[in-house]
């Protein structure tokens, strides 16, 4: 669901964040990649800023354009253990607050307190109960696997929820689709710093607007880190489509999830009834590398049934989405589908 190469426009001028950020109001309006700019991380937490570099899956592409390096140095903490500790937190956020406002990508559209509306590839604005699956969320401690720039996860938090979000980082990319069976790390890396970091940003900005109190772990989704502890509720929006073992991130998920796991996807097509248990392999769209499925809620349902949720809901909806994240085409209104798989 994001694009081969980031692009994205921002129309509004952005508010400096509570909190704070030196780097001021810019006029962001440019599309792909911006030529970039080293701002590398200060930081001084455990785990962020110290320690040796490892080998990393994240390499640096070489020389194809210049863009910015991620805020997160390519090696974890340890185990990827002690994310959640305050002081770790705090030490990410004061680190995030040093991208520059211009190289934020917004997943998704934002309204701000002031009012202000950031545009994104995926306006869920009034629909966000559907897309949730109509879950309680108030008093509910909530883990949200792959937030992108967060819009669900303050959502979520404004309903009451305690949300811990989970995105890759450090030395884990996401899973791109290697090309005649060939893995390109350049094109890994681009992802990563092009987009996938920039959304991160975009999450610490909203979190420093907000005021939040969500935090924000990274690792690896088929080996979640051990000191997470348990959910009430696990949100997997438009996640799944883009893993390449959307059965072991399940697995991860369900042993955390005392309640319930909430799953949406898109409907990709029509070509088979809805319930069908069918999980495509389906890298469809060329401009896409990271699609690697079609998934039709009887996979899901089927899934999280053998996962132990075993009582199951499945509803439909359409979310406004532009096409290859193209701002400057059209919304369509993507259909989409939600299943709700509780324990019982
Ligand atoms: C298409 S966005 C969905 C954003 C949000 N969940 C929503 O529904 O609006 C996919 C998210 O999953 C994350 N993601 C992709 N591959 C992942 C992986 N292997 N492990 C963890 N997160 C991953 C991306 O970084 C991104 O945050």
């Amino acid at each position: 669901m994001w694009p081969r190469r980031a692009s994205t426009k921002t129309t509004t001028d952005l508010p400096e964040a509570a909190g704070g950020t030196p780097a001021g109001q810019q006029p962001a309006a440019s599309t792909d990649i911006p030529a970039s700019t080293d701002t590398a991380a200060v930081a001084s937490a455990p785990g962020i800023g110290s320690g040796p570099p490892s080998s990393t899956t994240v390499g640096e592409p070489s020389g194809r354009r210049q863009r910015r390096r991620s805020l997160l140095p390519s090696y974890p903490p340890p185990g990827y253990l002690g994310q959640l500790d305050p002081a770790f937190q705090q030490a990410l956020a004061r680190t995030r607050s040093q991208a520059d406002l211009e190289d934020l990508v917004w997943y998704h559209t934002v309204e701000l307190p002031d009012g202000t509306v950031l545009p994104g590839a995926w306006d869920l604005r009034g629909r966000e109960a559907a897309y949730l699956g109509g879950v309680e969320l108030a008093g509910r401690r909530v883990l949200e696997l792959g937030p992108a720039s967060g819009y669900l996860t303050f959502h979520m938090e404004r309903q009451g929820a305690q949300v811990v979000a989970f995105d890759v980082g450090f030395d884990v990319a996401v899973d791109l689709l290697p090309v005649a069976g060939v893995e390109d790390p350049n094109e890994k890396a681009l992802v990563m710093t092009g987009t996938i970091d920039r959304n991160h940003d975009a999450w610490w900005y909203l979190h420093r607007t907000f005021g939040s109190s969500a935090a924000f772990v990274q690792g690896d989704i088929y080996d979640l880190p051990a000191d997470l502890g348990t959910f009430d509720v696990t949100v997997a929006g438009a996640l799944l489509l883009h893993l390449r073992d959307p059965w072991g991130a399940l697995r991860q998920a369900a042993r955390r999830t005392t309640g319930c796991i909430v799953v949406t996807e898109p409907l990709q097509d029509d070509l088979a009834p809805p319930d069908s248990n069918i999980m495509r392999f389906s890298p469809s769209a060329e401009e896409h590398i990271s699609n690697w499925w079609s998934i039709y809620p009887g996979a899901v349902v089927a899934m999280l049934r053998r996962l132990g949720f075993a009582d199951t809901e499945v509803t439909f909806h359409r979310q406004r989405h532009h096409l290859g994240h193209d701002l400057s085409v059209e919304a369509v209104e993507q259909p989409m589908y939600t299943v709700v798989g509780r324990r019982p």
